[in-house]
Formats: C-alpha cells, structure tokens, sequence
C-alpha cells in the first residue's frame, strides 16, 4: 500500500517549508520503542507469532541466520483446497481484465481502502492503475483473490500478490510482492484478514514461491525498514483548502504559494519521455544503480517494460539523453494515485504523483528530480510525494519536501534479516 498521511504542519516556519527530518537512528530507536510496548501486551500478534516471520523476541538475538527461516515443504504437501471462510462467504478469484469485476474490486477499494488517521482521505487507485500493478509479467491470476457473500455475490474483501525477483544482499528470491488487503469496512475485526494472508500464502506455495514483501502503515513483527513519506507542495492553495497542509506561522497564502513556484519548463538538457526503444538500456542503468541497496527488485528488460513505459495517468518515466553522446545518463519516474477527499464541499479528489524509481549518474539527483517536479506540475498533480527510502533523503529538504505524518514499514515473509535497515538501503519501492 501506499501511504496516505498528510503533512506534518506544526513544523512551519517563515521561509522554508515544514523541515523536520526524522533520523535513521530515531526510526530505529521509534521501532524498538513500540516493539517494547507491543511485548508487554502479550499475545497481541495472536496471528503473526504463527507465521514465518521475524519475531519482536528475535530482535536482539544477533545468532539467527539471515535468509528462509522455514525450509519449503515438498509441493505435494501444500494444502489442496482454500482455507476455510465463515460460513456466509465463498472465495472467488478476480479477473481484472473483465470490466465488471476489476469495477466491484474498485469499488471496494474506493470505498474501504486506506485512509488517514483523521480520516480525511482514502486512497483512490484507478481501474487502469490496478490492472498494470497486477498484470506484470509472469502474474498469476489465481493470485487475485477476493471473499463475496454467498447469497448476494457482493464482493466484500481483497487481497493480492504479485511475483517478483527481489535481490536481499547478493540473494535473488523468487517473491510475492502482496497488496491491496483490504476487507468491507462493516465486516472488520473478525479476524478475516488472516484467513486472507493465509490463503494468498498458500497460493504462493503452489507455485513453488515462499517468500513475500509487503509494506503497512502498521507495526506489524517485524518490519525489515521504516521509512517516512514526504510531500511536496505543487498546489498549495488546494492542499491548505483540503486540510491536507496547513498554512505555517507568519506566512501568508501568497508567500506560501511564491514559496513552492516551480519554473515553467525542465531546464536539464535532454529530458523526455521513455521510449520504447530506450528500455534494454534504461534496464541496465536501472540494474546497475539498484545493486547498491540491500533489498531491491531484480528487473530484466520486461519488467522494466511493464513498470516503466509511460501509462497515461499511470505512470510517468523520464530519461536525460545526452545530446552529445546520445547515451542515457539519468531516469526518473513517478506514479499517479489519487485520493478522494471525504467530506469536503468543493473539491472531491487530491491529484498525487509517487516517486518510484530513480537514477542518477550525471544530472545531479536534486536537478533531476527539481525537472520531475517541474513535469509533475506541468501535468496538474497537487502534490509529489516521496519515501525517504534510496538517496532521496538528499533532495528532499533542499526541494522543499514536508515530512508525513506516520510511517510504512517493509516487511518480508519467511526471510529473516539480522538488522533494521536503514531507509536509504532500501532500494524497493511497492504501489
Ligand atoms: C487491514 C484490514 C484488512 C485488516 O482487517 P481487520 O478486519 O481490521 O482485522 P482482522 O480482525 O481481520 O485481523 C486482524 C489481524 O490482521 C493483522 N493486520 C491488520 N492490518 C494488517 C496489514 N495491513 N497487513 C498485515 N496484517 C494486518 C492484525 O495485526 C491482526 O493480526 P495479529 O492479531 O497477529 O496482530 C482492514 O482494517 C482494512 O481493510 N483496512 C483498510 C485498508 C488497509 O489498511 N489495508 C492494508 C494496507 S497495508
């Protein structure tokens, strides 16, 4: 999932944008804060204390080996038939290429999907969106499963996985990367979400995959990271109408909005779109600069195909050819979420561009992704919103990015890491 937090607004001040940046060490020190208070509540992670994964109890416990921390049981022995449902309800699997069944999966998420704590937006993906984040290479589509009720075939939970090869360390894992759990907002707290994990778990086993990546807003045992969204103002008299920022001490709606002007056109030499033609060498650029970070995904040139060519209001990629050489030096890319506004009287839905993957080798990471906003502008996004995960922490400050309230953990299923990573060694960005 992505985030869906608004901005911190009690860290304005006159002249720069909210700038309050929350340190690695804090994020670590934050975890290890809640996980002590999560182990003096017993038996609180009633469910994920049965499942491979790492332990709140392991944390300190340096002798664990990294990698599968269960060995995959022989294929004939994955359980056969789906888990059990209450009695009410039957597991359906959703094609997303029939228009009426990706438009109920829609629906449910546009309905019951993430909001923010104050419940002022929910993430709104679009049916064009969810269609390209589950329909990549090699998908399955057993694996987009959904829960109706059996009189009315009202479509009332969903969760997802897709496959990927993620690299951890000089490991490449055949991976669920697993999304979109989401259950009817009337049907909460009865314990569905972990029949659902299971089931799209066992589903995973029968095509011979054990492990998963997954993000939460949620501490959950136990996250591999804890990163932070930023946002960067590029409509800001909407966003402080909406609620989502507010207007900082002694700044007026006119400095504020002079505050976040950004040019009117990109200013690196050699910034277009990706072409087609560009993918086998934007793959290795891609390939390349993700081998620095611990946990990242291993894309071939389908993937990068798939993920990257320009969706209109999908996904935007950028590349800086060189007008001299002709070679690519730099890629950036973004994709487009929205969310609804609930309750407002005016305006219905925020417009926001993610930063997803980006590359530098010769425009500097701040120009490039300065040209990003610029494009980002240009194509009437509200805001850029940006995880702390990579090198982004070196842009965000200086361009004018305000931390989020809450954070997204990562998590791994049956794989265990010795140590909380960082959010700059992450190198893996999930919808
Ligand atoms: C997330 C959601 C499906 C959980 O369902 P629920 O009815 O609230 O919870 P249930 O009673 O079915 O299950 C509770 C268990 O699920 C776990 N759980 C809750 N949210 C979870 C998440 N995002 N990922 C994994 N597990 C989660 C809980 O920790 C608990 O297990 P535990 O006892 O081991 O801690 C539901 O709250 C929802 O649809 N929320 C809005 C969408 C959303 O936030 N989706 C998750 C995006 S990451």
């Amino acid at each position: 999932m992505a985030d869906n937090g608004s901005v911190n607004d009690d860290t304005n001040d006159q002249n720069s944008p909210p700038l309050e940046i929350v340190k690695n060490e804090a994020s670590v020190e934050d975890i290890s804060r809640e996980v002590q208070d999560t182990l003096t509540l017993s038996q609180r992670h009633k469910f994920w204390e049965t499942q491979p994964v790492g332990q709140f109890k392991d944390l300190c416990d340096g002798n664990l080996p990294e990698g599968p921390i269960e060995p995959p049981t022989p294929l004939s022995e994955v359980k056969q038939e789906p888990y059990n449902l209450p009695n009410l309800y039957e597991w359906v699997t959703c094609d997303m290429d029939s228009e009426e069944t990706c438009a109920e999966v829609y629906n449910l998420l546009t309905n019951n999907y993430v909001e923010d704590d104050e419940s002022m937006f929910r993430l709104n993906y679009s049916k064009e969106f969810l269609r390209w984040a589950l329909h990549p290479p090699g998908y399955y589509k057993s694996w987009h499963i959904g829960v109706r009720v059996k009189s009315s075939k009202k479509l009332v939970a969903f969760i997802t996985g897709i496959p990927a090869r993620i690299r951890v360390r000089s490991e490449v894992v055949n991976m669920a990367e697993v999304n979109f759990l989401c259950v009817h907002k009337k049907l909460r707290s009865n314990r569905l979400a972990p029949v659902m994990i299971k089931e799209v778990t066992r589903r995973a086993h029968l095509e011979n995959i054990w492990q998963a990546a997954y993000t939460a807003g949620v501490v959950l045992p136990t996250p591999i990271a804890s990163c932070q969204l930023w946002h960067r103002s590029l409509n800001p008299k909407k966003l402080i109408d909406v609620g989502f920022s507010g207007l900082g001490p002694r700044m007026t709606m006119s400095m504020t909005m002079k505050l976040y002007k950004l040019p009117d056109s990109t200013v690196t030499p050699g910034f277009r779109k990706l072409e087609l033609r560009d993918v086998p060498e934007v793959t290795r650029l891609l390939r390349n600069y993700l081998l620095q970070f611990v946990v990242a995904p291993d894309l071939d040139e389908l993937d990068v195909e798939h993920w990257f060519l320009p969706k209109e209001d999908v996904i935007d990629s950028y590349v800086v050819e060189s007008p001299e050489t002709h070679k690519i030096t730099d890629f950036c890319s973004f994709y487009t979420l929205t969310s609804s506004i609930l309750g407002h009287p005016t305006h219905s839905t925020l417009k926001a561009a993610y930063s997803y993957y980006n590359v530098s080798t010769k425009t500097p990471l701040l120009q490039l992704m300065n040209d990003a906003l610029i494009v980002a502008k240009q194509k009437d996004f509200d805001v850029f919103n940006a995880l702390d995960v990579m090198h982004n922490e070196t842009f965000l400050k200086e361009l004018k990015y305000a931390p989020g309230d809450g954070k997204l953990h990562y998590y791994l299923y049956d794989y265990r890491l010795k140590h909380i990573l960082r959010p700059s060694e992450v190198g893996l960005v999930l919808l």
